[in-house]
């Protein structure tokens, strides 16, 4: 090689090597989250790796029919959950599970209500190849995305490669690990605003934290413990939750503690979808949940008043935040 073309390609492997130097960044932490949030080494978050996800959450495409998108399901309006209890997927299909918001789940230990994904990454490609969700094959959809100029670009822009499976969910991952909400009136409270909670919805925390025992599970800047617990939730159905990933005993009708951040959004509630309502949630809690032989013991019945079931509610809807629209 002479000297000239050897000092060319070295100017241009440099170019490139420049053209991916994209910048990492942390957004903003809402008020109220933790500043930390792991990223995985292999996936650092980028601005154009969180704009080419978005565009994927929101497009058909990703559907076998081109008939529903990650936000068909996950609405941004609802904290990026459904309002019914099982969501329709393709061809008329049902989801067995109700969906969950995704939002915060930059904080998750692992993904779905039975905790089966141990990261972002290895949970977004899942609704798109189950069947009862967007039931489109892996190579279909990135053929689809091939063909179409404008993903080729966004993707070799934010990726050293084009559309493959890895870059897919890591687009995915990113832009989900970027949907942060906190900013809710109970941060604004303990963050030093004392007007920001009625007097009700800080009797209400009391109780969350005292009487009623939520916070046992329902802990930490995120309100979830990010563990599975039996609390008996249609106990007696086929669907066993965590003992369907270890097949321990133990872990039969286990299911993971969801965050109650913006739970007013949310309804209707459980793993199953089967309370319609908060005041149903807090009835079901305050009869002792549903009595099993694997009950969780922090689960008892609470013997709340009235008052206290309302003060609990308005808790409850004090956590509300910022939801982001996008
Ligand atoms: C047909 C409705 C539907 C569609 C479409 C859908 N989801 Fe979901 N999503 C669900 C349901 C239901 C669950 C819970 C499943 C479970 O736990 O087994 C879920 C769970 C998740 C979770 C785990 C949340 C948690 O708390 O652990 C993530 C992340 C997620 N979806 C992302 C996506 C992305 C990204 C897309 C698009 C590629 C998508 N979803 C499309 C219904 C849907
Ligand atoms: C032993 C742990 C535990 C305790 C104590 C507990 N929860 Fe839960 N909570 C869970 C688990 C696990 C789920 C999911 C259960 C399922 O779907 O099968 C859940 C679900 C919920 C949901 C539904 C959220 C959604 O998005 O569907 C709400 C609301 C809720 N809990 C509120 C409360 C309140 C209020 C209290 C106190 C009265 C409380 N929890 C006490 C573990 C607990």
């Amino acid at each position: 090689m002479s000297r000239v073309s050897l000092a060319t390609s070295l100017l241009m492997v440099l170019a490139a090597s420049e053209a991916l130097a994209q910048e990492t960044y942390r957004p903003p932490t809402p008020l109220g989250l933790d500043e930390y949030f792991a990223i995985p080494e292999e996936n650092p978050l980028t601005q154009q790796k969180v704009a080419l996800g978005k565009r994927l959450f929101f497009d058909p495409l990703v559907s076998s029919d081109r008939s529903r998108a990650c936000a068909s399901c996950h609405r941004p309006s609802l904290a990026f959950s459904d309002s019914v209890p099982v969501s329709a997927g393709v061809g008329g299909s049902q989801e067995t599970r109700n969906t969950p918001s995704i939002l915060n789940r930059a904080y998750g230990q692992s993904l779905f209500w039975d905790g089966r994904a141990p990261s972002l990454e290895g949970a977004v490609l899942q609704p798109i190849q189950g069947p009862r969700e967007m039931n489109l094959p892996l190579p279909e959809l990135l053929a689809r995305l091939a063909a179409d100029s404008g993903y080729r670009r966004e993707f070799s822009g934010a990726f050293a490669e084009g559309p493959t499976g890895s870059s897919l969910a890591q687009a995915l991952a990113s832009y989900v690990r970027s949907l942060r909400a906190g900013n809710a009136p109970v941060d604004r409270y303990l963050f030093g605003d004392s007007t920001a909670l009625t007097g009700e919805a800080r009797a209400g925390m009391r109780l969350f934290a005292g009487k009623a025992n939520c916070i046992a599970c329902h802990a930490g800047p995120n309100f979830t413990d990010e563990r599975f617990h039996n609390t008996g939730v249609t106990w007696g159905s086929a669907d066993l939750g965590r003992y369907g990933v270890t097949g321990r005993e133990e872990d039969k009708g286990k299911f993971k503690t969801p965050s109650l951040r913006n739970v007013a959004l949310t309804a209707p509630y459980m793993h199953d979808g089967t309370l319609a309502t908060l005041e149903q949630v807090v009835d079901f809690y305050d009869r002792g949940a549903g009595p099993n032989p694997h009950l969780d013991e922090e689960i008892k019945p609470l013997n709340l008043t009235p008052q206290e079931r309302h003060r609990l509610l308005a808790f409850l809807g004090s956590l509300t935040g910022e939801i982001p629209r996008d």
